[in-house]
């Protein structure tokens, strides 16, 4: 990675790595934004199908919502601007659960947590670090894997990210999914979210919502523009478009080496060994 671009778009808040879109005033008011009972929280790590999740859960709501930006992204006067939102807010977030502003957590806010294979994730990662323009450069995928594994990337490391909110997932208002469950069997996860949210949705209306939230369906949209190429629920990229790359499964199986493989799974068993993952 080169330094200079680090330098200049990356900065650390309590030990996590953001990008200047982020700004230490927002993150630092964070604490007190006032959160609302009925606040839908998206939280993953980057790259774990926020976006698809979030795609989903709009069509669900027969009435008006609206996803809003990350509140982790911009300056401190988006609080301001997610407070006077009269709509019920789904509220995007790559934030540790550490840093979730506690307002959320006393109000037991409904949060829906995205996780995916990390080995997936990292690879998915290295090609945004490459692709886009608000994170710095990464000289090669070999280079990046180092990076990921010590946590020395936006967003800080995979496993502290996983092992916050796993901590709490017995929590009802609190709902784990994983990305490989829903390209196993979306109509499933989709109908486990709207018990989740007590919404009531068909299941003929279940899989037309499926259909329109496949891969090729949303990045056709998003290609065509059916949808506002800015609006990204991920606080790093300001270009919707850098988001539909493969959506596959086991795509780490193109870059691993077998030797950075048992590396992997050598951390992964030290660090995951309390996860019931
Ligand atoms: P890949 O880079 O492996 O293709 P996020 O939204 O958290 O940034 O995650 C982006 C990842 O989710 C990308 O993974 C993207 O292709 C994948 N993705 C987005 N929409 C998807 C969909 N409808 N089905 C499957 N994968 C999807």
């Amino acid at each position: 990675m080169s330094s200079s671009g680090e330098a200049e778009l990356l900065h650390t808040f309590k030990g996590i790595p953001f990008t200047t879109r982020s700004s230490p005033e927002l993150l630092k008011s964070l604490d007190t934004f006032d959160a609302r009972e009925d606040d839908v929280l998206l939280v993953s790590y980057p790259k774990s199908g926020t976006h698809w999740l979030a795609g989903v859960i709009t069509k669900l709501y027969d009435t008006q919502v609206t996803v809003t930006s990350p509140i982790e992204l911009g300056d401190i006067s988006r609080l301001e601007e997610l407070n006077k939102l009269s709509s019920k807010r789904i509220i995007p977030t790559h934030l540790d659960y550490n840093m979730l502003p506690p307002n959320f957590k006393n109000k037991k806010c409904k949060m829906i947590y995205i996780s995916r294979n990390p080995k997936d994730t990292a690879v998915s990662m290295f090609h945004y670090y490459k692709d886009n323009p608000n994170l710095p450069t990464v000289d090669s995928w070999t280079a990046f894997f180092d990076l990921f594994l010590k946590g020395n990337v936006v967003c800080g490391s995979w496993f502290d990210h996983f092992l916050s909110w796993e901590e709490h997932e017995d929590e009802k208002n609190i709902l784990f999914l994983f990305y490989e469950d829903m390209k196993k069997d979306l109509p499933k996860v989709v109908k486990e979210i709207t018990l989740f949210l007590n919404l009531n949705v068909s299941d003929d209306d279940i899989q037309d919502i499926c259909k329109k939230s496949s891969f090729s369906e949303m990045k056709n949209d998003t290609e065509k523009e059916n949808s506002d190429p800015s609006h990204t629920v991920c606080a790093l990229t300001s270009n919707r478009k850098l988001i539909f790359r493969k959506g596959a499964v086991g795509d780490w199986k193109n870059y691993f080496t077998p030797k950075q493989n048992i590396r992997f799974q050598e951390i992964f068993n030290e660090k995951m060994k309390l996860s019931k993952m």
